[in-house]
């Protein structure tokens, strides 16, 4: 039903972030795969169409990715895929998307991948995409066949960043009911905590969007759903110490891919469970107010 040999919720379980890899090269069959998936699902689901290259990896990107602002030591890579979006509302969103599904692609393909989120726009990175002056390059990520046991250094990053820790339904999910009215300010532990049972159908890919990855493991994901409607409103919670963090750091604004990642995984997982929908950038409406330090990004609606 989607465009995976296996089902969706087992390959977004089995991705996880693989920073050391075997000194290999992709396979021909692999790079022609991924190559061919990359031309063609490009669309966003808020109207951008990210552009992104495969790279063979060399010596001189691993000393230009520590100057870039990311995280983590990448060993042995066989390349990178680099995208390139333009610099506008629901851009960044849709980079995420369309980046997450081919790293889940990658990820049916046997191979490991990691996410990493810089400020790529003017490296080399940059011109092997040949990113316009309109375009930003907010992510890269590295592809190979993974070690068999995880390097050191590897561990170590992904204790740093907890990365085997997500948080719990009740602080990523909520339900509005006329009832518990949110007012300017409320803050989002007013609202309801939205329960698997009221999720009914889409609890499965709420699921998905609380296994995401995220930039340093932070999960800026909040969903206010009308479940009755079938209507889900996907906003950004916004740490206001990381995000003076991206800026100090001239980082893109990491937590809208992230956003883009998880609207990826619900919209797959829905699928999969036989639910259509749509996304759409005005239902800011049929939310009564924002909750406090978040923003709103999409609402997805069943068809
Ligand atoms: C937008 C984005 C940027 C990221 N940047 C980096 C990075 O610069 N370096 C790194 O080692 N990992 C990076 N990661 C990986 C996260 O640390 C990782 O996804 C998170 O800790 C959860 O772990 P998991 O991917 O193994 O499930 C990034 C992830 C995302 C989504």
């Amino acid at each position: 039903m989607t465009h995976f040999g296996i089902p969706v919720a087992e390959l977004i379980k089995r991705r996880t972030s693989w920073r050391s890899y075997q000194a290999r090269p992709l396979a021909e069959s692999a790079r022609r795969q991924l190559q061919t998936f990359m031309e063609q699902h490009r669309a966003g689901p808020l109207g951008g169409s990210p552009r992104f290259t495969l790279v063979a990896a060399t010596q001189d990107h691993g000393d230009e990715l520590r100057g870039l602002g990311t995280y983590g030591f990448i060993r042995n890579p066989a390349g990178f895929v680099v995208g390139a979006v333009r610099d506008v509302p629901g851009g960044l969103e849709d980079f995420g998307y369309v980046m997450d599904r081919l790293i889940l692609r990658a990820t049916d393909l046997g191979l490991g991948t990691c996410w990493l989120g810089g400020s790529f726009s003017r490296s080399s990175f940059a011109v092997r995409v040949e990113a316009r002056d309109d375009e930003v390059v907010p992510a890269v990520f590295s592809v190979g066949y993974p070690e068999i046991k995880r390097g050191v250094l590897d561990r170590v990053v992904r204790w740093g960043a907890g990365s085997h820790r997500r948080r719990p339904w009740h602080d990523l999910f909520f339900e509005e009911r006329l009832d518990t009215p949110l007012t300017p300010l409320s803050p989002l532990s007013s609202l309801l905590p939205l329960t698997q049972e009221r999720a009914g159908p889409l609890a499965e890919a709420l699921e998905m969007v609380r296994l995401a990855p995220s930039a340093s493991n932070r999960q800026p994901w909040r969903v206010v759903a009308q479940p009755d409607a079938q209507t889900y409103h996907f906003l950004l919670y916004r740490e206001p110490k990381y995000n003076l963090n991206l800026r100090l750091l001239q980082l893109a604004d990491l937590p809208r891919v992230d956003l883009g990642i998880a609207m990826c995984h619900f919209e797959l997982a829905a699928k999969e469970a036989g639910l259509a929908g749509t996304w759409s950038r005005d239902c800011i409406k049929g939310i009564q107010s924002l909750p406090k330090g978040t923003e709103y990004i999409a609402t997805w609606t069943a068809a």
